[in-house]
């Protein structure tokens, strides 16, 4: 295999992917990040691959160049987001394929994952939730570890630019924030990203307002697909969403996302 980087093949907001080869790319992180969080990604990323959930192979954490990171199988295919794009007949199936692999996914249990429940708590003790009062803070030390025990293998970053076309098929990528845990956590973290979660930075003003116009659509369609293959609730997701709004804030703190964020979390504080 080359020693080398070559070209950037993509873009994530903290990550950069450059081509190795015509079959594999190397995931690179920023100067300084924790070498346990990228060892965790790349476990993460062959336990669901192991577990059959349409991936790419992941060749495990490497260093080139002075670079740390995770070597992957090279995709073949546009994102999920990408196909809508271009084509917008392909639209319903979009959707369809979205909740279609979350459903799969769910199927899966992964105890060896750390618990949802206790990554959202250990977040509330991290800067980007030091808006937050010490009583706030309580109350939601209280108020997560109460919400639903589960098994099931939990993406966390589950929107249409982390699905590729991959092979005749699809293959789920960015598996940085897995978890185990109710399977509802998971499909409400997927509704705010679909629903609060900020645009790219510098997306063009007319392609915004398409942009929002679409994920709505894909969001409603997404959870309707996703209820009516699973019987799983409206209600059921709903208590999930102060958690998945601390997961957000936690593991990524957009600027522009954070007083939205907050406010979102302080109403979800239970009396
Ligand atoms: N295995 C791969 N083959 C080709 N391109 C990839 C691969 N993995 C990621 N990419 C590209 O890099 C981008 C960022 O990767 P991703 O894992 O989603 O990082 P982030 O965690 O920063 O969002 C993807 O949107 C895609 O364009
Ligand atoms: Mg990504």
């Amino acid at each position: 295999m080359t020693r080398t980087l070559n070209e950037i093949v993509g873009r994530g907001r903290t990550s950069t992917v450059y081509a190795l080869d015509d079959d594999t790319v190397m995931k690179t992180y920023p100067e300084g990040t924790d070498p346990g969080v990228i060892t965790a990604e790349a476990e993460a990323a062959e336990l669901a691959y192991r577990l059959g959930v349409p991936g790419v192979r992941c060749l495990g954490p490497a260093e080139r160049d002075g670079r740390q990171g995770i070597v992957f199988e090279r995709l073949d295919g546009q994102s999920l987001t990408a196909i809508a794009e271009h084509d917008l007949r392909r639209f319903p199936q979009v959707c369809r394929v979205l909740a279609g692999h979350h459903v799969l996914m769910h199927s899966r249990i992964a105890p060896t994952l750390p618990d949802v429940r206790d990554r959202a708590v250990a977040l509330l003790e991290t800067p980007p939730l030091a808006g937050l009062t010490e009583a706030e803070r309580a109350a939601l030390r209280e108020q997560l570890p109460a919400l639903p025990e589960g098994d099931r293998l939990l993406h966390l970053d589950f929107h249409p630019q982390n699905i590729f076309s991959h092979h005749g098929g699809y293959a789920i990528i960015d598996w940085a924030s897995a978890c185990r845990g109710d399977a509802a956590a998971d499909v409400a973290m997927s509704v705010l990203l679909m629903t609060e979660a900020q645009l790219w930075p510098g997306t063009p003003p007319l392609k915004r307002v398409l942009y929002l116009a679409s994920r709505s659509a894909m969001r409603t369609r997404y959870l309707h697909s996703y209820c009516a293959q699973t019987g799983m609730t409206r209600r059921e997701i709903a208590r999930w969403m102060t958690c998945a709004r601390v997961l957000r804030l936690g593991i990524l703190d957009v600027a522009g996302e954070r007083a939205g964020l907050l406010a979102g979390i302080r109403q979800g504080i239970e009396e």
